[in-house]
This record gives structure tokens, sequence and C-alpha cells, in this order.
């Protein structure tokens, strides 16, 4: 009764989020020009607390050059920029494939003037795309239709629905590149192990206070913050605007343990937590991409292939929601981080990195997440 008094005030009582902040998701006009064309596609892709990092140079004639975009780094929770290089990748094989469905073969050079060192980003290109109308067959990917329905869902999964083997090679049928190994479980033991260390991971990444307030910053709470920002963690239940409205939902200092806030946020990471129906990953294998400078490389294409995983997902109606607080590198969370890789690979980081983990399970279609007006991310 209170909450639908106190919101009725705030603007109404759905968690719809505000229809500008989802126009990147209606796609753009059939006959935008290729580049924007493409581009508007690629800024779906998924990335890291949708931070949405990517700056995209036009300048070049028939060219796209992508770099990160450095005022939207997450160094607390990805001190090694890792994450960062991940979602160049997502970005990179939506461009790809939307330049396919446009009839054009794209060619990707990766890190036109040398790769950033391992634990750092620089202003230098991740990758400049060019690209050719091939002369014979069809390169449209069959991916590409899932761009526009795909979204993460953070909700509780059906623990009615349980996720059968087949769907798992289905899954596994989407990826293309055989330097991304793919690894996946729905082993009861194996589950409750790595659900037990998504909560425990969960826990450390909210006890330690820079990296909580990390993503407090990043938190946009009612339609106003949303469609200013269009970007971080979108919250629009009408409780938490109703909660901050009135100062009980403060994002100025870390959450105390024990305290109300701090046990909603835990509640809701264990509800996922417990509902994960199974869990999937990719890899990479860490000293040989070391000792041959490609360290960087390996983690953009570590996205490319996640988001074909991801769409491949969206294509079978099943969920996707990466769990990454285990694989970050602070050190508070290493313990986890050792964890996570004996539970999932038997052998430490050193020899191959965990790059994205994730629960599956089922649940109701979601709500796309807010992107950035197209404009904000061109240099043209
Ligand atoms: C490298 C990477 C790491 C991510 N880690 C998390 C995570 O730990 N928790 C989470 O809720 N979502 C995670 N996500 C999903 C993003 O939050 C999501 O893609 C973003 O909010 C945009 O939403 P959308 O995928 O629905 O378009 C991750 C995505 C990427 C690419």
């Amino acid at each position: 009764m209170l909450a639908a008094a106190g919101t009725a005030g705030l603007g109404g009582c759905s968690d719809a989020f505000p229809s500008e902040a989802l126009e990147a998701w209606r796609g753009p006009p059939a006959d935008a020009e290729l580049r924007r064309w493409a581009v508007a596609h690629a800024i779906l892709a998924p990335n890291s607390h949708n931070r949405q990092p990517w700056l995209v140079d036009l300048r070049e004639p028939d060219t796209i050059l992508l770099r990160v975009d450095r005022e939207r780094l997450l160094p607390m929770t990805d001190p090694w920029f890792r994450q960062i290089l991940v979602s160049q990748g997502t970005f990179l094989e939506a461009l790809v494939m939307a330049l396919a469905q446009r009839g054009q073969q794209a060619r990707v050079e990766m890190f036109p003037q040398g790769a950033f060192a391992p634990r750092a980003v620089d202003d230098r290109p991740v990758a400049r795309i060019t690209w050719t109308r091939p002369e014979s067959g069809d390169a449209r990917d069959p991916l590409f239709p899932f761009l526009l329905r795909r979204h993460t869902a953070k909700v509780d999964y059906d623990t009615s629905r349980p996720v059968l083997p087949q769907a798992i090679q289905a899954l596994q049928s989407g990826l293309v590149d055989p330097g991304v190994r793919f690894g996946a479980t729905l082993e009861p033991a194996r589950l409750q192990a790595l659900r037990q260390l998504c909560e425990e991971s969960a826990r450390v990444e909210l006890r330690t206070p820079r990296t909580v307030m990390e993503s407090a910053q990043l938190t946009r709470v009612g339609p106003q913050e949303i469609a200013r920002h269009r970007d971080g963690i979108s919250i629009n239940s009408p409780m938490l605007r109703l909660a901050s409205a009135v100062g009980l939902y403060d994002r100025s200092q870390p959450p105390a343990e024990g305290s109300t806030a701090f046990d909603q946020v835990m509640a809701r990471f264990s509800g996922h937590s417990r509902t994960a129906m199974g869990f999937v990953w990719l890899s990479t294998p860490t000293a040989r991409h070391a000792a041959a400078g490609m360290t960087r490389h390996a983690e953009v294409q570590a996205g490319r292939a996640y988001l074909r995983l991801q769409l491949r997902a969206t294509a079978l109606g099943l969920q996707m929601h990466p769990m990454s607080q285990a694989p970050q590198e602070f050190p508070e969370m290493k313990p986890w981080y050792d964890r996570l890789h004996q539970l999932l690979l038997g052998q430490p980081a050193e020899q191959e990195t965990v790059q994205m983990f994730c629960r599956i399970g089922y649940c109701a279609e979601q709500q796309h997440t807010p992107r950035r007006p197209l404009e904000t991310f061109l240099r043209s």
C-alpha cells in the first residue's frame, strides 16, 4: 500500500524502462548507411556492467576503427581490464554479423597498431574492420536474427525446468573458433559446488568497499536516471525507487554487513546462484597466448565466442547469465578465483584462463537493457 502510494508520485508503478532508453532495440532504419547500420547493431552486444565501452572511429572511408572508451573502464572489479576486452569482442562479432547481413564479408585486423600490454589499455585501436562483397555464396550468419532479441535475464530461473544435455550440444554448435574452449556442466554435485562458489564470491565483492562502490556508482534508479545515463545497472522496480526517494537506499557508501541493504543485494545474488540449472564457460590457454604476446587477442576472441553462445541460447529459448564475480582479478577474490579454475578446468589460471562463466536456465522473457544513442559512440 505504502509502495503504491509512494510510487504514484514517482511516475507510475511499472518497472518498464523508459522507451527512449530502449530505442536502440528497435534497430536502425533499413536504408541507413552501411557503417551506421552495422554499428547500430553492434552496440546491442552484451558488455560488462552495461558500460558500453566502445568508441567507433569512422573518419577513414569504408573502414571502422574500434577503440576502447577509456572513460568507461571498471578498474576496481576488472583491474586488468580483461572484461572490457571481452566486451570489445562481443561488439566486434555483432559488427561482423551485421556487415554480413548486408552482403559484406568483413576483414578484421586485430590491434593494427600493436596489442595493449596484458594488464593495460591505451588509445590504440582494438580492431580495424574493412569489407568486400563476396563474389559468390551467402555471407549471412544464421545467428544474426537473434541480435535484436537477445538479452541477459538477471532473475531467478525456473527450478522445475531442467536444462537437457541436448541443449548443451546445440549451444556448442554455434561456436566457430577452435581457439576458445567451451565447457559445461549439468551434473548435480558439480552444480552444487559452483552455486556455492557464486554465492560466496558475490559476498566477497559486496564486502569489499571499493568493488561494491564501483557498482553502486553505476546504478541508475528510476526513469529519470535511467533515461539520462542509458548505461550501467538500471533498476526501475517501484519498491527500490521508493526506497531511493525517501533515502532508504543509499548509494553513497558501502552497505554494512548485516544491514537490510546488504541482505537484500545478497538475497538477489543467492537467488540467482541457487537457481542456476547448469553452468557454461569459455576459456583460453594462458601461457601459450602470453608467450606469443596474444593475451589481449584471446580475450577479444572469447568475447566473440560469447556473443555467439548467447545468441545460440536465445535461439533455443535458453537464458544465459554471466556470473563474473569469481573470475575477477582483484586481490580479495584470489581464493575464489583459484577455486573456480580448479572446479571448471582442473588447472590453475596460469595454464588456462576462464574468460566467461555463466549460469543457464529458463525464465519468462525479460525487458532489454538501455543503450546510449548511436551518435555518442561515433567519431566521424
Ligand atoms: C564480460 C562480461 C561480463 C559480465 N558479467 C556480468 C555479471 O557478473 N553479472 C551480470 O549480471 N551480468 C554480467 N554481464 C552481462 C551484462 O551485465 C549485460 O550484458 C549488460 O547489462 C547489457 O545487458 P544485455 O545483455 O541484456 O543487453 C557480463 C557481460 C559481459 C560481456
